[in-house]
């Protein structure tokens, strides 16, 4: 493992979102982009010559490059590949001694993410999940405002994202169960179900009634001949251990009012938040809702800037410092336990009891 003052050595494996990662490991001083890997020599050479990397550190196969390790030098690996290959990544890098960053979801189901976890424990080495909506200096001023007690304890939740159409890479592996594991649900609701979990202080999910449709994807598919398997919009019923509900919604198309909107609203004993886009794109307000001597009162959230450090800065610091990362492999699976359930439970028309963890 790499000791607190060097300089640690990510290797960066799909270079779709992967080339973001790349850009933030190249950016920041404690660590190095050491090798990269994608199935597509095009975008594998454009980002070997963006960033300076030597053909001897490029790779088509990431078995070939995880085989090398030594070699190469390296200490760590994001994962930002199609969802169907986030087990097999992950826990190959693992095995071969690398602490992994993956990409959202965590996996296709639970028993992925449980083996993936089965093998960060084995191998010792860290495994962090991109959540990367945590790493806002505003979202960790609503967790810092949530922890402090001020508004009391959550009792229920709104998280939603919905589009009006947004299906990514639409005919691709996006809209193919068996390489995405599902629609909307898995690809934009893992970051609302993870964020709100995350500011409810990560009660444990215990009953999930869920439903999705597909009325819109499946048609403009057939329209324009390509394959469409999941779900276009998803929403689910979560209750936890705590006694506290949430209610997700996720989707990629739909009448909708809004042509992107993301919003998590949290109601508790002696107040509110709420985090919301504005503008239909990728800035958000938060609002505070409490009540003081009789008085309801609201207020934009107090936010001191902290620079709050990126995932990938995160990911780096977690392993040079020793210590877990902020979004772990465990919050992963918590999350890919409610995924499977809402799927299991749209399927057979009944709400799902989850008792595994
Ligand atoms: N955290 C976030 O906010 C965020 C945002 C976008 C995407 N993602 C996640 O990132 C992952 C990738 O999504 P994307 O949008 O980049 O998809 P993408 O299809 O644009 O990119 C995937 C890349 O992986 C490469 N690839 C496919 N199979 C490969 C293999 N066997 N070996 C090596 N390379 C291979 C492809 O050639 C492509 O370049 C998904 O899991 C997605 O959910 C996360």
């Amino acid at each position: 493992m790499a000791r607190r003052k060097e300089t640690l050595n990510v290797a960066v494996i799909g270079l779709g979102m992967g080339r973001g990662h790349l850009d933030s490991y190249q950016k920041y001083g404690r660590c190095s982009a050491a090798a990269i890997c994608d199935i597509d020599a095009g975008r594998l050479a454009e980002m070997a010559g963006k960033y300076g990397i030597p053909q001897e550190r490029c790779f088509r196969d990431y078995r070939k490059m995880l085989a090398a390790v030594e070699k190469l030098k390296l200490h760590a690996v994001s994962v930002a590949l199609p969802n169907h290959l986030h087990a097999p990544a992950t826990i190959a890098a693992l095995r071969a001694g690398l602490h992994v960053l993956c990409e959202k979801p965590m996996a296709m189901s639970a028993r992925q993410g449980r083996a993936m976890l089965a093998a960060a424990e084995k191998a010792r080495r860290k495994l962090m999940i991109n959540f990367s909506f945590r790493f806002t200096d505003q979202s960790q001023a609503l967790k810092r405002m949530v922890d402090s007690g001020a508004i009391g304890d959550i009792y229920f939740g709104r998280t939603v994202w919905h589009r009006r159409r947004g299906m990514p890479g639409f005919g691709g592996w996006f809209g193919t169960k068996k390489l995405s594991g599902g629609g909307p649900v898995i690809d934009l609701g893992v970051h609302r179900l993870d964020l709100a979990m995350w500011l409810m202080g990560s009660p444990r999910p215990v009953t999930v009634s869920g439903s999705t449709f597909d009325h819109i994807g499946a048609r403009v598919a057939r329209q324009q001949g390509k394959s469409f398997d999941v779900e276009d919009l998803g929403c689910a019923l979560v209750r936890f251990d705590n006694g506290a509900t949430l209610i997700l919604e996720a989707s990629w198309a739909g009448f909708s009012e809004k042509r992107e909107d993301m919003c998590t609203q949290l109601y508790a004993t002696k107040g509110g938040i709420v985090q919301r886009n504005q503008e239909e794109g990728y800035t958000f307000e938060a609002r505070v809702y409490g009540e003081q001597g009789g008085t309801l009162w609201e207020s934009r959230l107090q936010q001191t800037t902290v620079q709050t450090p990126s995932a990938y800065q995160e990911f780096v610091d977690a392993v040079l410092d020793d210590r877990q990362p902020l979004a772990t492999g465990q919050d992963g699976l918590a999350v890919q336990l409610i995924l499977d359930a809402i799927y299991r439970s749209a399927r057979t028309g009944r709400e799902v009891r989850i008792t595994a963890r």
